[in-house]
Parts: C-alpha cells; sequence; structure tokens
C-alpha cells in the first residue's frame, strides 16, 4: 500500500534551529587514538619482491583494475596486510568499497547487516571500517571495549545526514505509542531514540516483527516506500534520501531495456519507485551479488554504487556490466593511503558517549537477534 504519511524538519514548528545534523555529533566522535605508539611509515617502492608478494592478489582484481595501475597500488596493499599482521587489527569493508580495498585488504566483506552481525564476532582488538561513518558506529556500538578506526571521518552519508535524535521525539509526539524503526543509515543519537534498526536486507522482516498496525519508518522515503509495498503495515516515513540513488531515472533504464532487451536490471531499493519499477530484481547490496551470483545473467546493470559493480565483474568476468552507476562520495572518501595512515598512527578513533551508546545498541541488538 502507499505510504501513510511523510514527515520533514518543515513539518514540526517547535523543531530546534540549525543545520539538519552533522555527521560527527556531539556524542560520537573521532579522534586520534590514545593505544599504541605511531609507527615509522614502510617504504612504498615496487620492487620484484613486492610484485611477488602481491601477485596472488592481482589475479582477484586483474579483471577490472588494469596492469599499468597495479604498481602504485601494490606496495600500499602488502605494507597494509603487514601492519594488519603487526597491529592485531581486522578490516571490515562495506561492498561499495573500491576492488583494491574490497579484494585486496579486507578481511570481511559484505552488506551493512553482514558487517554489523560480523562486527559482533571479531576477536582482533583493533578493527578499521572501510565505510561510512555509521558503519563504523554500529561496529564501536557492538564492541564498546575495542578501538574502532575509520580512515577518513568525513565519509559521511545524506540519509544518516537527514535527520536529528530531536526529529525522531517530535515524530513520537505527533504519533503517541507507534514503534519507531531506523534504517542502520542513521548516527548513534537517532539509534538511541528509536525501537529498532534496520538494513535494507530485512527492512520487511524487521517492521513485521514489531506487530503493530502502524509504524514510523525512516529516515530513507524511498526505502519506507519498497517497504509499503511487501507489507499491510501502515508506513509513517521520513523526508531523507540517498543522494546517490535518487538521482537514477526510471525513462535511462527504459532506454537501455529498449537498445537491449535482453538486459537484466537489478536495483537498490533506496531508488525511486519509477526505477525500482523497471527493474528485474530488487534487494540489498548483498542480496544483489547473491542474485548475480545465482543467475549469471550475460547482460546485467547494476543501480547502485559503481565500486560494486566492479567488485562483482572481478569475481565474476564473464558478466557483462553496462552503466549507468553512481558513485558515493563518502564512501571513496577511503583510500589505500588513508587505511596505511589509520594502521600507522591508529587515527581516527570513533567514540561514543557510554549511556547514549548503551541505548543505540539495544536496537541495533534487537535487530540482529531477530530470527530469520
Ligand atoms: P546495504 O545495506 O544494502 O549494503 O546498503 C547500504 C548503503 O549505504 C546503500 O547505499
Ligand atoms: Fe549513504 Fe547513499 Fe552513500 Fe549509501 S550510497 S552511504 S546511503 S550516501
Amino acid at each position: 500500500m502507499p505510504i501513510a504519511g511523510i514527515y520533514g524538519p518543515d513539518d514540526f514548528a517547535n523543531r530546534p534551529q540549525g543545520p539538519i545534523i552533522n555527521q560527527v555529533t556531539a556524542s560520537s566522535r573521532t579522534a586520534p587514538a590514545r593505544r599504541g605508539p605511531t609507527l615509522p611509515a614502510p617504504a612504498l617502492d615496487w620492487t620484484p619482491e613486492v610484485e611477488r608478494a602481491t601477485a596472488p592478489l592481482y589475479e582477484r582484481v586483474k579483471h577490472v583494475i588494469p596492469p599499468i595501475e597495479w604498481p602504485l597500488m601494490a606496495p600500499t596493499i602488502k605494507a597494509i596486510n603487514e601492519l594488519k599482521r603487526e597491529r592485531g587489527a581486522v578490516i571490515l569493508a562495506h561492498n561499495y568499497q573500491a576492488p583494491e580495498i574490497f579484494h585486496c585488504v579486507a578481511d570481511i566483506g559484505g552488506d551493512s547487516l553482514q558487517l554489523a552481525v560480523e562486527a559482533t564476532k571479531v576477536k582482533a582488538n583493533i578493527i578499521v571500517q572501510c565505510g561510512v561513518h555509521f558503519m563504523a558506529e554500529t561496529s564501536k556500538l557492538l564492541n564498546p571495549d575495542k578501538t574502532v578506526l575509520i580512515p577518513d571521518s568525513r565519509a559521511g552519508c545524506s540519509l544518516a545526514a537527514s535527520i536529528t535524535s530531536a526529529d525522531v521525539r517530535l515524530l513520537r509526539e505527533k504519533f503517541p505509542g507507534v514503534p519507531v524503526v531506523a534504517y542502520v543509515n542513521t548516527s548513534a543519537e537517532v539509534k538511541a531514540e528509536v525501537d529498532i534498526c534496520c538494513t535494507s536486507s530485512n527492512a520487511v522482516q524487521v517492521v513485521e516483527s514489531l506487530n503493530a498496525p502502524s509504524v514510523i519508518f525512516l529516515p530513507d522515503r524511498y526505502l519506507a516506500t519498497y517497504v509499503a509495498s511487501k507489507t499491510d503495515v501502515k508506513i509513517i516515513a521520513w523526508k531523507g534520501a540517498c543522494e546517490v540513488h535518487e538521482r537514477f531515472k526510471g525513462e535511462e533504464l527504459r532506454a537501455l531495456r529498449e537498445a537491449d532487451p535482453s538486459v537484466q536490471i537489478i536495483a537498490h531499493p533506496e531508488c525511486p519507485p519509477d526505477v525500482l519499477a523497471e527493474a528485474d530484481f530488487t534487494g540489498s547490496t548483498a542480496h544483489m551479488i547473491n542474485w548475480v551470483r545465482e543467475k549469471r545473467p550475460q547482460r546485467l546493470v547494476m543501480i547502485t554504487e559503481c565500486s560494486m559493480a566492479d567488485n562483482v565483474r572481478a569475481e565474476l568476468p564473464d558478466v557483462e556490466m553496462l552503466r549507468p552507476c553512481n558513485l558515493c562520495p563518502y564512501m571513496k572518501r577511503i583510500t589505500l593511503a588513508n587505511i596505511l595512515d589509520s594502521l600507522l598512527t591508529l587515527r581516527e578513533e570513533v567514540t561514543i558517549d557510554p549511556a547514549l551508546a548503551e541505548r543505540a545498541r539495544r536496537s541495533v541488538e534487537r535487530m540482529i537477534n531477530l530470527k530469520n
């Protein structure tokens, strides 16, 4: 059914003034880590030894990284992998990270849900989060005693930036007794105000798990619209959007299909409804990857972030990827150079006020503990 209502900052006369939200809020900051000394920078020369040591890694990405570029990356990749061992660190990477990160330095890759679940199992004392800030916050919430580093604390998210904890309180005042579901693409402050989190992998399941006739679902208006189309629960939405996915247009997909009716189109549910209407499959980044592994289409359009198409092509070179795709400028803030720097200096460390973290952790854990 269509969403029952959609609210935004302009709908509340008593909303506190000021910028919508800063990515790094008062209660969750990044700061130089206190544990461990800065290590000396390693030499980053392209030598026969580097070439030999990184050859198996190049095999993984040879279909998406030209041989001429490898000597520029390989020395840093080798240094990161050595430092990881020295520091006892683990690298978690989202599916939108560039192939040289996703396939060559990450220990664990996945969508937001997989990364959150994997974060609960980490044994290492240091987690380097290659993704955006809310993902690093989620890892910190689930590992309060570990050091969680994000190589560039400016790696934000337009969805997380669209709503404040005060907005959630105003929504609760307007709809007393209606439970609140927050997409994980939110700050820890917002997570602390809600009943449960969800990701695009489990949004419908989470909404239905509440056994309520109406649910406030925030902050992504398009994911909310998609969820509403799959459930009888009345969905009250917030006006946030992903600046990467909202740029896609249904008409560009229709043109692609007209040019080649055999092309398969798969899309992330953060896209607008006219885009999803053209898709053969809609799902989270992990669900999209599994769909490609299973169906092995000859020609494919992935309506999502560009690096994911590269990561899939690295694994399945027989699948021809057609553009369009869009780059997420926040995900692209994470680079080999700043991952190396993060391991050398143990910066930037994500810290969250413990009282706030306890409340935010409850909504993440409630999601993780949902039975499939
Ligand atoms: P997934 O949970 O599907 O990986 O999505 C995260 C995200 O930020 C998509 O833009
Ligand atoms: Fe946020 Fe969109 Fe980037 Fe995902 S792709 S991190 S939702 S801005």
